[in-house]
């Protein structure tokens, strides 16, 4: 992953959405009718270049003859301009787009031009080659018959290994056996609150704020959501009641806090001496900048905490790769409703990651993600601190993960018109009131996620968003 700001060698389609349909084999014809409309709607600007062909016929999988010929075709038209021995550019010409239709098109977030969205890692990092070599050691080395069927808790292969790898690098207490590979943390969620509902959990707790959309999963699961409210040392222990509690202690979502040591200590005890279940989400675990991460809170109280990890921001979300390592009491249940369901990630994918997780390729891959937040994260702090920006950081929030979290100031501009003025500048981020579930304690500020774009265009996301937010 680079992160100078400068055109990136990894660039592929340069930041844009070329919107084409690659599973419908893309021609030049198609391929210059998508970059011409992306000129016209701005989302190509004068001046910027446009990624080298090479790039482009790799990040498309198509011959570079082909992204060769429809730049010649968009240079014909006047749309491109190309210098000798320089990178070719967009060429200033008029929006015919009409003012009303770039509007709505700039409402849905997925169109917006600077992806800043929390919890999406750098997609354009994916460490292609370390997949595929390691893809390749392990489907040469996997004996036919395990390409049957796979294990109901997933491979033992990508089993032991994260046992290994969750030990080493989170401190989590334990084994090949405990552990239960699913297609991501909200299907693991939601099919652990399955199994606790038919033993009789009727309720969960959350932490409030946290994200809506983990909280529909469980509700929909059979248990009644309630939520738990934060300080700036995570939620007090005696304030939640149900037998589960979900909580995210090494980096809070959204507000970035850590939980403290005592508040863990507690918690732990709390729920030995009343056989409380937690649900550690340690979505971005891996990711701390100012120290070395604080262990697992599982490793306090295995025997009460089910210990949830994922690939979605190591690796990528498009993996749906994530895993429990579950108390021993649960492994039986959760192993037997997943049977039901037949429903575990491809062999392949799981025997990849278990070789890149051996390998140590994927050691290797989280540090250099790990110095490339780290990097662009202190470029958000220091922008915002050195511009006119009157919101202010999240005061407990630890440099951590791939988010930061503003607080709006109580005297300047609503949420929602920020939110409006963010989209309007085509920069899309999250609100942070949302994340509440009790109304009384609902706070206005902005969730930044600041791992998403390529390294190529981040310089420039974090103009456009400190250009909003300077705006009057
Ligand atoms: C708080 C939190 N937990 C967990 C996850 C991981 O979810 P999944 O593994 O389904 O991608 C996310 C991803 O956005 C998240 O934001």
């Amino acid at each position: 992953m680079r992160d100078d700001g400068s055109s990136s060698e990894r660039s592929g389609t340069g930041g844009i959405d070329l919107h084409l349909d690659r599973r419908a084999g893309v021609g030049s014809g198609e391929l210059a009718a998508s970059l011409r409309t992306a000129i016209r709607e701005n989302r190509l600007t004068a001046g910027s270049r446009v990624p080298s062909t090479r790039l482009l016929a790799t990040d498309l999988g198509v011959s570079r003859g082909t992204v060769t010929r429809a730049y010649e075709l968009l240079v014909a038209e006047g749309l491109l301009v190309t210098r000798q021995g320089a990178a070719t550019t967009v060429a200033a010409v008029d929006s015919p787009v009409p003012e009303r239709r770039r509007e709505s098109a700039t409402r849905r977030a997925t169109e917006l031009r600077w992806d800043l969205r929390p919890g999406k890692p750098d997609l354009s990092g994916f460490p292609r080659a370390d997949w595929l070599a390691a893809q390749r050691r392990a489907l040469r080395a996997v004996p036919a018959e395990e390409l049957d069927y796979g294990h109901p808790a997933g491979h033992p292969a990508l089993r032991g290994a994260l046992a290994e790898y969750l030990a080493r690098v989170r401190g989590v207490r334990t084994s090949p056996e405990r552990i239960v590979v699913f297609g991501g943390y909200g299907e693991a969620l939601g099919m652990l609150c399955e199994v606790l509902a038919r033993r009789g959990v009727s309720a969960v707790d959350f932490e409030d704020p946290s994200l809506p959309e983990l909280r529909r999963i469980a509700g929909e699961s059979g248990p009644r959501v309630r939520g738990v409210p934060l300080d700036g040392s995570g939620i007090e222990p005696a304030g939640a009641h149900s037998p589960v509690v979900v909580v995210t202690p090494a980096h809070q979502y959204p507000l970035g806090i850590t939980m403290s040591a005592e508040r863990r200590i507690e918690l732990g005890r709390l729920a030995r001496a009343e056989d409380r279940l937690i649900v550690e989400d340690d979505y971005d675990g891996e990711f701390r900048f100012d120290r070395e991460p604080v262990a697992a809170l599982q490793r306090i109280a295995p025997r009460q905490v089910v210990y949830a990890g994922t690939a979605s921001k190591t690796l990528a979300p498009g993996l749906r790769l994530a895993w429990l390592a579950l108390p021993e009491r649960l492994v039986e249940p959760v192993r037997e409703h997943k049977a039901n369901g037949d429903r575990t990630p491809p062999v392949t994918e799981q025997l990849t990651l278990a070789e890149m997780l051996r390998s140590g390729s994927y050691d290797q891959h989280v540090r250099r993600c790990r110095a490339g937040y780290e990097r662009r994260r202190q470029r958000v702090v220091a922008a915002l601190t050195e511009s006119k920006v009157r919101h202010e950081l999240y005061p407990a929030g630890i440099a951590a993960g791939l988010h930061l979290t503003l607080r709006l100031a109580p005297e300047g501009p609503s949420e929602r018109r920020v939110l409006r003025r963010l989209r309007r500048h085509s920069v899309a981020v999250k609100g942070l009131s949302e994340h509440w579930m009790d109304d009384r304690l609902r706070q206005e500020g902005l969730v930044i996620g600041y791992a998403a774009p390529p390294g190529h265009a981040f310089g420039q996301a974090l103009r456009a968003l400190l250009r909003a937010l300077t705006e009057d």
